[in-house]
């Protein structure tokens, strides 16, 4: 028996204590056996591959440049990407800052109508009589006593809010928490600290009256003294 060991033969396990020797007596090493492939376990049949797909020819085919450029356009370094996070802060800041300074050069104006106003003639206001004409838009009263004419504020003086003037019971009464008030001004129930308050009131050049809500004159202070509280005709 030969020692040699082909390719496609393997070892067995030969009994490696017992003294083997050749036929002239010489002492041999331990037992070879040929094994047969089939014996050290089946061979996988190979699988089929199906052929690859060439690639058409026609000018779809992309260059291995481009699909190179492809698959490296989600690839960022950090230093990529802190270098564009850095300029994403500076613009963003920066159009803040432009944001800012266009509102500020457009700043929010409230535009009130003014204040004064023309409220007729004095003989449109009997004797005895409390116009509600203004109320609506200018928040005051005006009321003719006598030969005397002057203008109320309709603002509560508790916590703001209108009152109506109810004419069977000749006073002013606040919805909002009961104050009442003569048809003068001055209160006379509820919490209303104080009296309504008077604008001043005066006439223009063409002889209409002229209303000034901007100036007041408070009965507590003696303003209604003031003979710019009231229109003498
Ligand atoms: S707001 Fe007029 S009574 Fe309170």
């Amino acid at each position: 028996m030969s020692d040699e060991i082909t390719e496609g033969q393997g070892l067995t396990g030969g009994d490696s204590q017992a003294p083997r020797s050749t036929p002239a007596g010489e002492p041999v090493g331990p037992e070879v056996r040929r094994v047969p492939p089939t014996e050290r376990g089946a061979v996988a049949a190979p699988v089929p591959v199906p052929p690859r797909p060439e690639k058409k020819a026609d000018g779809l085919r992309r260059t291995a440049a481009a699909e190179e450029s492809d698959t490296n356009i989600w690839r960022y370094s950090r230093r990529d990407f802190f270098a564009k996070l850095g300029w994403l802060s500076v613009f963003s800041f920066l159009g803040v800052m432009l944001i800012g300074t266009l509102r500020y050069m457009f700043p929010r104006v409230l535009f009130e109508p003014s204040p004064i106003f023309r409220a007729g003639f004095p003989e449109e206001y009997l004797p005895g009589t409390v116009s509600t004409k203004w109320m609506k838009d200018f928040r005051v009263w005006v009321v003719r006593e006598g030969n005397r004419i002057y203008a109320l504020s309709g603002i509560c003086t508790h916590l703001g809010c209108t009152p109506r003037w109810l004419e069977k019971e000749d006073k002013f009464k606040c919805p909002c928490h009961g104050s009442g008030f003569y048809r003068t001004g001055v209160n006379f129930e509820g919490p209303a600290p104080r009296a309504l308050e008077r604008v001043k009131i005066s006439r223009a050049e063409d002889g209409t009256i002229l209303i000034d809500k901007s100036i007041k004159f408070l009965y507590e202070n003696g303003g209604w003294d003031n003979p710019q509280s009231y229109l003498s005709v």
